[in-house]
């Protein structure tokens, strides 16, 4: 078991990658916090991780809202008696091309996809140092790297959670390691495609030829979080099946 006696709180875990992390980090023995706007979904990951003998409880987090995210590490500290990971893995955008992207959609993904990022860290930063240090992960994206058309915010957020995650790295080493995960084309509700033939171009636009698994990107999330990535820090880790190398 990797993470033993660790606690971690991991935004956006109702759904897909977060969820598929916190039964994955609950099985390598963190006790975690699932914190997400969604209570419904949010209890179900409890309860998926409580059926497999694994610890963890559930908070209602807007992380677009500070107090919020205040209410979320208090939470964590309180249950769990300390915080060893943070990973900020919650996302909001609607995905528009520059002429049709509001100020609104501007705000909103900014507000929920990079500005959590700042502030969840700083918020949680005393209490990793209170344990002797800490792991920060922060879901990118491949779009951190590569310009993909018609997301002209989430691009934006996006860079800015793998430049982020370069920053605080250096201001927080060697105490706390900071790193960023960078997913492609992962099957979760956020691909945000029914349309089949669409699926199917992104799946011929990726070498090895299928969608990823939240469970695939989970495994590299608990790989990162662990001891064993004690040298990784201030990067981003493209999962992608090979959709950026060409
Ligand atoms: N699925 C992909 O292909 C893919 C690719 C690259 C990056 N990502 C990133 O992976 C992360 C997880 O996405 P996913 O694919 O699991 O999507 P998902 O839609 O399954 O999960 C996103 C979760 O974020 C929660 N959320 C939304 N707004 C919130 C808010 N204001 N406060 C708290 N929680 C909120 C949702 O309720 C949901 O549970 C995101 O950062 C996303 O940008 C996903």
């Amino acid at each position: 078991m990797r993470l033993a006696d660790k606690v971690a709180i991991i935004t956006g875990a109702a759904s897909g990658i977060g969820r598929a992390t916190a039964l994955r980090f609950a099985q390598e023995g963190a006790r975690v916090v699932v914190a997400d706007i969604n209570a419904a979904g949010g209890e179900q990951t409890v309860e998926q991780v409580k059926r497999e003998g694994g610890e963890a409880a559930f908070i209602a987090t807007n992380v677009g809202q500070e107090a919020d995210l205040e209410e979320m590490v208090a939470f964590a500290v309180k249950t769990y008696g300390g915080l060893d990971i943070l990973h900020n893995n919650a996302y909001w955008t609607e995905a528009k091309p520059l002429l049709d992207t509001t100020v609104d959609n501007w705000q909103r993904t900014l507000d929920v996809t990079l500005r959590p990022v700042f502030l969840a860290s700083k918020l949680a930063v005393p209490h990793l140092r209170g344990r002797g240090g800490g792991v920060i992960l922060n879901t990118a994206s491949v779009h951190s790297i590569i310009g993909i058309r018609n997301f002209i915010a989430y691009q934006a957020a996006k860079g800015g959670v793998l430049s982020l995650t370069r920053a605080l790295a250096l201001e927080l080493a060697p105490e706390i390691r900071v790193v960023a995960i960078l997913p492609g084309p992962i099957d979760t509700p956020a691909l945000g495609i029914d349309d089949k033939s669409a699926i199917g171009n992104l799946i011929t636009a990726t070498p090895l030829r299928r969608l990823g698994k939240p469970e695939e990107v989970a495994a590299l999330a608990a790989f990162l979080a662990s001891d064993e990535a004690a040298y990784i820090t201030g990067t981003g880790i493209v999962i992608d099946g090979g959709f950026t190398t060409q």
